[in-house]
């Protein structure tokens, strides 16, 4: 029988996930099945625990169990703990071990597949929710010169960057928190959405002028035209959803369990003509 992983969520039914790792199975010679798994909201502990019991070699995790998938694994990788969720879990001997590979997709997305580096980049990062945490440490990773967080709620977002002053880690990065209004005539090279406006069609009160030339708008939700992408194209940047993000987090956990990283580019086009 071949070795069993599955994405749990709630809801499900939408998951580009299964179609991906069979993708990435066929591409690579491995034998595996990939199933979505429907977790009752107020039971992901117990739907986790029986698939281990019918032994399930990993998961991944979505919306909206990844703090609740932190929680659970008795041990974390460097990253999950600095994300403070987990979008990947691996079961074996040493129990289930938490993993977060959201902030590898986005990172590998815009520098392998859309060419950009992000290393003396002015960063842009808008929201100070799950989404913008799972990518903050990441990218400051790759070194921009200069990383701005905004939020509807301020707070959350001055939260953030006294969490990254603290640890002390990024020192050679500028790490700030401004409001919408007062990034009033700043500029940006990369600008991310990891709000859930895309969602609800809301469009950001974002000043005109804040994308620099050539500048990237990269919006972590996909497969739809969000007023964010709108806004970015009108004002003259380039715009990516966040497609060949899922791709890459799918690769890197595809990656953790298998020890084989897939190729994504032939996967990223069949999954954008689905
Ligand atoms: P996720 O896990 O997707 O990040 P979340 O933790 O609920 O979900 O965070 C949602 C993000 O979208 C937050 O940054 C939120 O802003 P607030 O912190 O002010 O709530 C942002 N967001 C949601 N709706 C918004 C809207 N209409 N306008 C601006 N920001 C919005």
């Amino acid at each position: 029988m071949p070795d069993r992983y599955a994405v749990i969520g709630n809801p499900i039914a939408h998951s580009k996930s299964p179609i991906i790792h069979e993708a990435f199975a066929r591409n690579t010679g491995q034998s595996l099945e990939y199933i979505k798994v429907l977790a009752p909201l107020d039971a992901f502990v117990d739907t986790v625990q029986s698939m281990i019991a019918e032994g399930f070699k990993g998961a991944n995790v979505t919306v909206p169990f990844k703090l609740e998938a932190f929680q659970l694994a008795n041990q974390l990788t460097e990253r999950a703990h600095d994300a403070g969720a987990v979008n990947t879990l691996i079961f074996n001997e040493a129990g289930i071990t938490g993993d977060n590979t959201d902030g590898a997709g986005i990172v590998r997305d815009i520098q392998e597949n859309l060419h950009i580096p992000i290393t003396g980049k002015r960063v842009l990062l808008i929201g100070a929710g799950g989404a913008a945490e799972g990518v903050l440490h990441p990218i400051l990773a790759c070194s921009p010169s200069l990383l701005v967080i905004t939020n509807r709620t301020l707070d959350k977002a001055l939260t953030m960057v006294k969490k990254v002053e603290d640890q002390g880690e990024y020192r050679f990065v500028s790490v700030n928190a401004y409001a919408f209004h007062d990034l009033q005539g700043q500029q940006f090279d990369i600008v991310v959405n990891a709000t859930s406006t895309g969602l609800t069609d809301t469009l950001l009160p974002l000043p005109l002028g804040i994308f620099a030339k050539g500048a990237l708008a990269y919006d972590m939700m996909y497969g739809r035209d969000t007023p964010f992408l709108r806004f970015a194209r009108e004002q003259g940047a380039k715009v990516a959803d966040g497609l060949g993000m899922l791709i890459e987090q799918a690769a890197e956990a595809f990656y953790i369990w298998r020890g084989v990283r897939p190729k994504t580019s032939i996967v990223m086009q069949s999954i954008r003509n689905l």
